[in-house]
């Protein structure tokens, strides 16, 4: 008899994308010819950019001839990729991060889920709302226990982020071990400043807690001001992991690379409270489960940072920027309250007369053949919210405006 993972039956409800997914392709057959707009999940909608197409080419180029055919590369990725990353992502902001301290994936979906299996029994807390799948992952490996009526998991400590504090998390209020933030966040848009990461690192060092920090969005940071990495902050390569990635930055959802970043100072404890190297952990276990991103989309990922490539990719955000303006105007107009938007590409709105997130989707849906997010999918404090995202069409979107500015609210 196969035994399966039980913790796999306490999950409430299927991911949230593939519920929208469902709810969605169920409303196209009983309407086929509703003119739908999605602007649920954030998947980028332009072509790479052509610096960035002309290096995969030459990548797979280097493919054909047996002087330079490349076979299994290095687990942790090529060296000319941890370099440039290195250099551009975090020594150009006076973070010091050793090139050996990155790790090459292929997403931080992945990364986030999977950072997991070096960690034991831990008090895990996570920022609600949140993107769903760091409160899955923990049920999945057995950190929770059961849900509540409100689908929260016993265990987690679920830091709450309101209107108030400006969709900030607080600090928790006892000790906890892992901590997930994720900053410009998804889905509310709001972004930690430099005094609010120094109280998280102040925080989980005096706690020996480790901050599980998702930069999936940096790149949308336009105050400069705001920092763009959590090891811009002092004391954080003691405390933290940076997970980062090519899909929002380079137009990579479909292509598949990102990295995480370990630092070799990082430290877990065992049982007995002696000191373990979390880098060496995550690297054991790299080299094990993964082998590593193929070479010619590391070509291409390093084609983000030439001069070329920078400028291309600045293009490709400014252009969902646009967006995301598109959509604040529109919103403006119709009378709705909502956030984010600026330094992040996704605008988090209050649903007009106290609708519920869901039902908020389905009017949309329904009436205005939209498809959105609902908050609640991101969590019990996302209930009353809801999320658009910059990465759509810009026809698509500014006709989504006008169908929601055109609406009887
Ligand atoms: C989102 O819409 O929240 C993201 O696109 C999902 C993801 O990055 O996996």
């Amino acid at each position: 008899m196969a035994r399966i993972n039980e913790n796999y039956l306490k999950l409430q409800s299927r991911y949230l994308f593939s519920e929208i997914g469902k709810r969605t392709k169920n409303f196209i057959a009983a309407n086929p010819k509703a003119p739908v707009i999605r602007l649920g999940i954030g998947d980028t909608t332009l072509p790479l950019p052509p610096s960035i197409i002309d290096a995969f080419h030459k990548g797979i180029e280097e493919m054909k001839s047996k002087d330079s055919y490349k076979g299994y590369g290095p687990e942790q990725g090529y060296d000319f990729l941890r370099v440039a990353i290195a250099k551009n992502d975090f020594g150009s902001r006076g973070a010091k991060i050793d090139p050996e301290e990155i790790f090459i994936s292929d997403g931080s979906k992945c990364d986030t889920g999977n950072i997991l299996d070096i960690f034991g029994k831990n008090k895990i807390a996570i920022s609600d709302p949140a993107y769903p799948v760091y409160v899955d992952t923990n049920v999945m490996i057995g950190n929770t226990g059961p849900a509540n009526e409100f689908g929260e998991y016993e265990g987690i400590v679920y830091l709450r982020s309101t209107e108030q504090s400006e969709f900030k998390p607080p600090l928790p209020d006892r000790h906890v071990d892992l901590i997930y933030l994720c900053s410009p966040n998804n889905p509310t848009g709001s972004v930690l400043n430099r005094e609010d990461l120094k109280k998280w690192v102040e925080y989980a060092r005096k706690e020996k807690s480790i901050i599980l920090f998702d930069a999936a969005y940096e790149a949308f940071i336009e105050d400069p001001q705001l920092p763009h990495s959590i090891f811009e902050i002092e004391g954080a390569d003691e405390c933290a992991i940076e997970f980062r990635s090519f899909s929002k930055t380079a137009g990579f959802t479909g292509v598949r690379c990102a990295f995480t970043v370990i630092p070799k100072k990082l430290k877990g404890y065992d049982e007995k409270g002696n000191s373990h190297d979390i880098h060496s952990l995550w690297n054991r276990r790299h080299t094990t489960k993964f082998n590593g991103v193929s070479y010619p989309v590391q070509v291409a990922a390093a084609a983000v940072y030439t001069e070329e490539g920078k400028k291309q990719t600045r293009e490709v955000i400014n252009y969902y920027k646009e967006n995301a303006k598109i959509i604040m105007e529109g919103l403006k107009a119709a009378n709705f309250k909502f956030f984010g938007g600026i330094n992040a590409p996704y605008i988090w709105l209050k649903t007009p007369n106290n609708m519920s997130s869901w039902d908020f989707f389905d009017l949309l849906l329904q009436k205005l053949n939209i498809v959105g997010t609902p908050g609640s999918g991101f969590g019990r404090a996302g209930e009353g919210y809801f999320r658009l995202t910059a990465f759509g069409d810009r026809e698509k979107t500014k006709e989504a405006m006008e169908r929601i500015k055109a609406y009887k609210w």
